[in-house]
């Protein structure tokens, strides 16, 4: 008998996620170890912090243009200050939730860094030295901001989206994002809400390069609408200071440019976390600084799993906890071989995994885009329509989005779908479902939703076209 059945290194939605997972349904003696707060990057400094400005933000931006609804609100102004105290208490919020659900589930929560010495010891070192002995091990370590060697980068108000959020004291009157993907969109979005001047400096041709063409373009010319600068095809060089502020270098095409700022927020992607994790001769198959796993989130040192963003891909906090159920799920069946048909009937479908972006209105996606279905030979169709006619849209003065889908030309299966609406990221689920359970467009346009709705788009876009 061991001490335990699984200690979980990391208490991101991989790893928390995991360890009631494991303990709650299967029963294991579980301890998840922390280094810092309970919640991982989602929690502390990345989703729900900047979703919450994100919510400040909109409001205000409502409230500025609260005139075509009839209503009068004068002097409208923010308080950074304010705002980032409420932030700071929905984080604790949701962080005494999970405490509260480990100490439901008798998850042992323990305070220190993780360090594998074996397949079945873990070193804490925390207020106290430890030596956890387990059957298994979970890696779910997360991922740091990626910050490239630029000249300059580590001068004073260049900052991660970390910093960005903890910023206290105003905002930034003009803010240079580098980085035209997910978190620089977002913050694009909020500053731009709350006032400030925005250039965004995209090294690729295109910003969100890695989604839907159409989704690309229509983001890019709503913040431009709205007064963004973006910039693509562009690298940035130098950032250097200038009386009080800071001006960025770029080179487009064979032009060197700048522009002058007060902060500069780099976001150019996410790298795996490893340091400190191994103990001497201990060593995981890695690739490129992320661990490689099987579909199982099996590792290459046996009863070692990795989920979620060490494992590099696609980092997102829902593929992380879906990873890391998998991985508890695959543990189970190995305890317990004659449970093993019941466990993989719950086993998730984690090669299907919406990604959002949420900008206003917000951007949604899942399963194949028109472009990678080309690329993978299937012979597919898409269609679309556009949300200006959808009664909730209009009565909501949302902007001008859509909904198209993707679909196999011959079974009319659904491959995929792009979206740029209101809750864009709630109506996403319906069409992941239908991906993973293979449902026709039929399937989806038969569906009765309520009006008026944004999800009444779902079943226009299904049922579009002839017999
Ligand atoms: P990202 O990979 O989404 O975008 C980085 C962008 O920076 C790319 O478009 C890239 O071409 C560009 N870039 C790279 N080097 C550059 C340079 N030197 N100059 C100019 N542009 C350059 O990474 P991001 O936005 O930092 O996000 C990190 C991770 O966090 C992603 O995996 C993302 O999915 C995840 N995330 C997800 C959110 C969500 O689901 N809503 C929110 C925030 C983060």
């Amino acid at each position: 008998m061991r001490e335990y059945d699984l200690v979980v290194i990391g208490a991101g939605p991989g790893g928390y996620e995991a360890a009631l997972e494991a303990a709650g349904v299967y029963g294991m003696k579980t301890a998840l170890i922390e280094k810092e707060a309970l919640g991982g990057t989602c929690l502390n400094h990345g989703c729900i912090p900047t979703k919450t400005l994100l919510h400040s933000a909109e409001l205000f931006h409502q409230m500025k243009e609260c005139s075509v609804f009839g209503l009068d609100a004068e002097g409208v102004s923010f308080d950074m200050e304010r705002i980032q105290n409420r932030k700071a208490e929905v984080v604790d919020t949701l962080r005494s939730g999970i405490a509260a659900m480990m100490k439901q589930k008798k998850v042992e929560v323990i305070s220190g860094s993780g360090r594998i010495l074996d397949s079945h010891s873990v070193e804490v070192q925390g207020e106290e030295k430890r030596i956890l002995d387990t059957e298994y091990i979970l890696i779910a370590t997360g991922s740091r901001a990626f910050v490239p060697p630029i000249p300059g980068a580590g001068l004073k108000h260049v900052v991660t989206s970390d910093e960005l959020l903890e910023k206290r004291d105003g905002l930034y009157g003009h803010l240079v994002i580098i980085g035209g993907g997910v978190i620089g969109m977002e913050f694009a979005s909020v500053y731009r809400a709350f006032g400030s001047e925005v250039t965004v400096i995209e090294a690729l041709p295109k910003i969100i390069s890695n989604m839907d063409r159409e989704l690309s373009q229509s983001l890019k010319m709503l913040m431009k609408k709205r007064g963004v600068g973006i910039i693509t095809g562009a690298s940035v060089t130098e950032i250097r200071e200038e009386g009080e502020g800071l001006v960025c270098e770029y080179r487009e095409k064979d032009q060197t440019s700048a522009v002058s700022c007060d902060g500069v927020l780099i976001c150019v992607g996410r790298r795996p976390f490893t340091e400190g994790l191994f103990g001497p001769d201990v060593s995981v198959e890695m690739d490129r600084g992320r661990i490689v796993t099987d579909e199982n989130g099996c590792t290459s040192m046996p009863g070692v799993y990795a989920a979620g963003d060490v494992c590099g891909g696609i980092m997102l906090a829902h593929a992380a906890t879906a990873m890391g159920r998998n991985a508890v799920a695959h543990m189970y069946a190995c305890m317990k071989p004659e449970d093993a048909q019941r466990v993989s009937e719950r086993r998730i479908a984690d090669h299907v995994i919406p990604g959002c972006i949420y900008t206003d209105p917000e951007i949604a996606s899942v399963g194949l885009t028109p472009e990678q279905a080309k690329t993978q030979g299937i012979d597919a169709a898409s269609r679309k329509i556009v949300m200006s006619a959808n009664g909730k849209t209009v009565l909501t003065g949302g902007e001008r989005g859509f909904i198209k889908v993707v679909y196999e030309k011959q079974t009319e299966k659904i491959l995929g779908a792009v979206m740029m609406c209101a809750r864009a990221s709630d109506l996403i689920g319906e069409f992941a479902d239908a991906v993973v359970n293979g449902l026709t467009l039929s399937d989806m346009g038969r569906v009765v939703r309520p009006h008026p709705s944004f999800s009444e788009g779902i079943t226009e876009v299904c049922r579009q076209g002839g017999l």
